[in-house]
């Protein structure tokens, strides 16, 4: 009957690079797909072999399957029902339409488009929405902590000086200690709110920066006998911020050491000329990797996995590297290692 016509008349409207079009039918009170096709098929692990002739619960985890044979049931009811899932880290969003002969359904045809591209920025969107929340906080708070901090840290000094009973004294010490751990997640937090504010944009010896903070960071590397190794083939010069991206590089060589196991392993960071515009600085642990899961996350202010980790280091640095009109992308298998790389232009637009 019109089984090819309906094909037909999907193909043309369908975009099939992005999407895919099936039907189902209810047979002995269970649904069977009876016909897919499109491209993104492929993209979500799945084939019309896999599919068609099968029931939901064939091909998808028991609980994917509950949820969507809800909305097939509704559709086999006569509703045109819209909603979203995702398979393989493919977003789509898919719509049924029940086919009706004499008021009764005698199959269903869906179509899904991809929205992951969607998803992503809706993501994105979400978390610059918490980042201009968290730093109208972080101005509106830290001022009000930082005063009584000053006099709690002046009085505990005083305190300390003049008591008697010495066994008093490591607690007035960890109390400082923690006073000044407050004091910098206070700072860090207004830097994230306007990293902006006291920018100095300087033309910048890069190779010499970099020994600078590997030979800062090199007491704590040795520690763990883990040896940091700067390659490059030549000389770069780069418009940047020094204090705002030494601390970039400190934050992800800290983050690198901290991952990686006490064994005598070195971390690799190699500068690398990129064209005539732009240069990558690329640093490479063999620490303990970052599940697949957890990716998504590592960008959120105060994400942690570390038992004294406040989770502020990567969001800084994204947040310094988008103010030198740069990019940082993180690549990481769990138990082999982590690869990250930060491309800068080598200047600025308005501050070349
Ligand atoms: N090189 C790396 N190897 C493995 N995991 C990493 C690496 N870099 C970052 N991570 C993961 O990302 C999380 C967030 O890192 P981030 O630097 O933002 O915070 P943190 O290191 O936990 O705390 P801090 O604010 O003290 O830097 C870490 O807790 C860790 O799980
Ligand atoms: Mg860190």
């Amino acid at each position: 009957m019109n089984d090819q016509k309906c094909k037909v008349d999907y193909e043309q409207f369908i975009p099939r690079e992005t999407g895919f079009i099936f039907k189902f039918e209810k047979k002995d009170n269970t649904f069977i797909h009876t016909f897919i096709e499109g491209k993104l098929l492929g993209k979500m692990g799945l084939c019309p072999e896999l599919i068609e002739g099968k029931t939901l619960f064939e091909f998808l985890p028991a609980e994917h399957a509950l949820r969507k044979a809800a909305f097939y049931e509704k559709a086999w009811n006569g509703e045109h029902v819209n909603y979203e899932g995702s398979i393989g880290g493919i977003h789509y969003l898919a719509v049924l339409n029940p086919v009706l002969q004499n008021g009764v359904t005698v199959e269903v045809i869906g179509t899904s488009i991809d929205i992951t591209k969607e998803k992503t920025r809706e993501k994105q969107v979400q978390q610059m929405e918490k980042l201009s929340v968290v730093g109208e906080l972080a101005a509106g708070i830290a001022h009000e902590i930082r005063n009584p901090l000053t006099s709690l840290k002046g009085f505990t000094k005083i305190i300390k000086e003049s008591v008697s009973d010495q066994t008093l004294l490591p607690y007035l010490d960890i109390m400082l200690d923690e006073m000044d751990r407050i004091n910098e997640i206070v700072n860090e937090f207004m830097f994230i709110a306007k990293p902006s504010e006291h920018v100095n944009f300087q033309q910048t010896n890069f190779n010499k920066l970099l020994q600078e903070c590997i030979h800062f960071m090199a007491p704590q590397a040795n520690l763990k006998s883990i040896e940091i190794e700067l390659n490059s083939d030549s000389e770069v010069f780069l418009n940047c911020d020094r204090k705002q991206m030494k601390q970039v590089l400190i934050n992800l060589l800290q983050n690198s050491i901290e991952a990686t196991e006490d064994n005598g392993h070195f971390i690799e960071v190699r500068l690398e000329e990129m064209g005539t515009d732009s240069v990558s600085v690329t640093i490479i642990d063999k620490g303990c990797g970052i599940e697949d899961s957890r990716f998504n996350r590592l960008f959120e202010p105060f994400y942690s996995t570390k038992e004294k980790g406040t989770g502020l280091g990567l969001i800084t640095c994204k947040r310094i590297i988008d103010l030198h009109q740069g990019r940082i992308d993180i690549k990481s298998k769990l138990g082999e290692g982590t690869t990250i790389r930060i491309c800068l232009p080598r200047s600025l637009d308005g501050k070349s």
